[in-house]
């Protein structure tokens, strides 16, 4: 069956603002495609780079229809928008990927489910309403486990790490809205990444898995490939082709995994768009996440998703990474972004960069602070 694609110069509709968006309509301009930026912030780092900006809110329905009729097609870049907007839009045109997707990755407990009932292995979950259902799913999973909330979630926002059974009741008063849910603590040796792209005939392609690193909760470097054995890595692809094929997706996922102490892989949760732990394929591949992203919504063919170099990439973020901003530029080696962001506030992704390895010679940790070098990275793992 051929599918038809969207022809150069159509508009591609994009909800949300932010960097995952600017990156996205980037890839989209070299495609030669125009993008409109649907989001409830002025200047947001996606509309200075579209033609076309609605400022609106997310729930604001005659906004929606205006932007569904100036547009060809419709994907979002933030899951933290309503899925019933997006319902709306998907009536007028198609919204890729589709809004029941958008809404299992909304819920943690819609996601859960979703993987397990996929055969997919996650940390012991259970569903939390009250402080009894608390008491009886610590009694069910052990200690310790994370306490979170279902929805809005963010960078470790919404979640409490619970030691010993009197820290219970104080983390559940904590948490809102209900219900939430508590996961088993995974002692993880590692946390991981897939990226899938997917097309409207099915044709999918995975990026090799990376490893995540965060400090204060935040994503700090990705390296890629994840130095893994070959058939971890290649366990990860097929646990994201598989999540993509259920989902019956149309564009592009990214799943967390936890590498456990046992060489298992867990996941942890998908997210139906570009991801953090995907920008140094701007860089390391011929097709980059938000390349491919918008090939699978345009319905162009898609490629393999080939890496012709290893990359590490870091965040910068919060006022301290800014503020190395010239020294960055000044280094040979580093490919900078920065996302248009007027306030450095802390904790705030600014930008990114990544650093190009030949293939198959990633380093080390000592080697990576080297080549990342002004940036500092946290002690490498195992020096005192
Ligand atoms: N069950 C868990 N076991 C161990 N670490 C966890 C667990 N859940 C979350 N974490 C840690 O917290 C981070 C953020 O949690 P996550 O569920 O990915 O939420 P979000 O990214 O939406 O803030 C994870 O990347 C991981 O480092
Ligand atoms: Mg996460």
């Amino acid at each position: 069956m051929t599918h038809f694609a969207l022809p150069p110069n159509a508009v591609i509709g994009i909800v949300g603002g932010g960097q995952l968006g600017r990156m996205s309509a980037l890839a989209a301009a070299r495609l030669g495609y125009r993008c409109h930026v649907f989001s409830p912030e002025p200047d947001s780092p996606a509309a200075q780079v579209c033609a076309a900006h609605t400022l609106a809110d997310y729930e604001d329905r005659d906004a929606l229809r205006r932007f569904a009729a100036a547009v060809d097609v419709i994907t979002f870049e933030f899951e933290n928008v309503s899925a019933e907007g997006l319902e709306l839009l998907d009536a007028l045109k198609p919204v890729r990927p589709g809004p029941a997707i958008l809404r299992i990755s909304q819920d943690r407990i819609a996601e859960k489910s979703f993987l397990n009932a996929a055969g997919i292995a996650t940390a012991p979950w259970a569903a939390v309403q009250t402080e009894a259902d608390l008491h009886a799913a610590i009694a069910r999973i052990g200690l310790p486990a994370v306490l979170k909330t279902t929805r809005l979630g963010y960078d470790g926002k919404g979640q409490m790490m619970i030691r010993r059974a009197e820290d219970a009741a104080g983390a559940f008063a904590a948490l809102a809205p209900k219900p939430l849910i508590l996961e088993g603590f995974v002692d993880f040796a590692a946390e991981c990444s897939v990226i899938v792209a997917r097309g409207i005939d099915g044709t999918a392609s995975a990026f090799d898995a990376v490893e995540n690193r965060h400090r204060d909760h935040i994503l700090d470097l990705t390296l890629a490939p994840a130095p893994f054995a070959p058939g971890i890595l290649e366990q990860a692809r097929q646990i994201g082709l598989q999540v993509a094929g259920q989902l019956d997706l149309v564009g592009l996922i990214a799943i967390e995994l936890f590498l456990d102490k046992d060489g298992r892989l867990v996941a942890n949760e998908i997210a139906p768009r570009p991801h953090n732990s995907g920008h140094w394929t701007i860089e390391a591949c011929p097709a980059s996440q938000f390349e491919m992203h918008i090939r699978a919504i345009a319905g162009l063919a898609l490629p393999p998703a080939t890496r012709h170099a290893d990359a590490v990439m870091k965040n910068l973020v919060g006022p301290e990474d800014t503020a190395l901003w010239p020294a960055i530029l000044a280094t040979p080696g580093l490919c900078a972004h920065l996302y248009g962001k007027a306030e450095a506030r802390p904790g705030r992704k600014m930008g990114h960069v990544t650093t190009l390895f030949p293939k198959g010679s990633l380093p080390g940790d000592f080697g990576i602070a080297d080549a990342l070098r002004p940036l500092v990275i946290e002690a490498p793992r195992g020096a005192a």
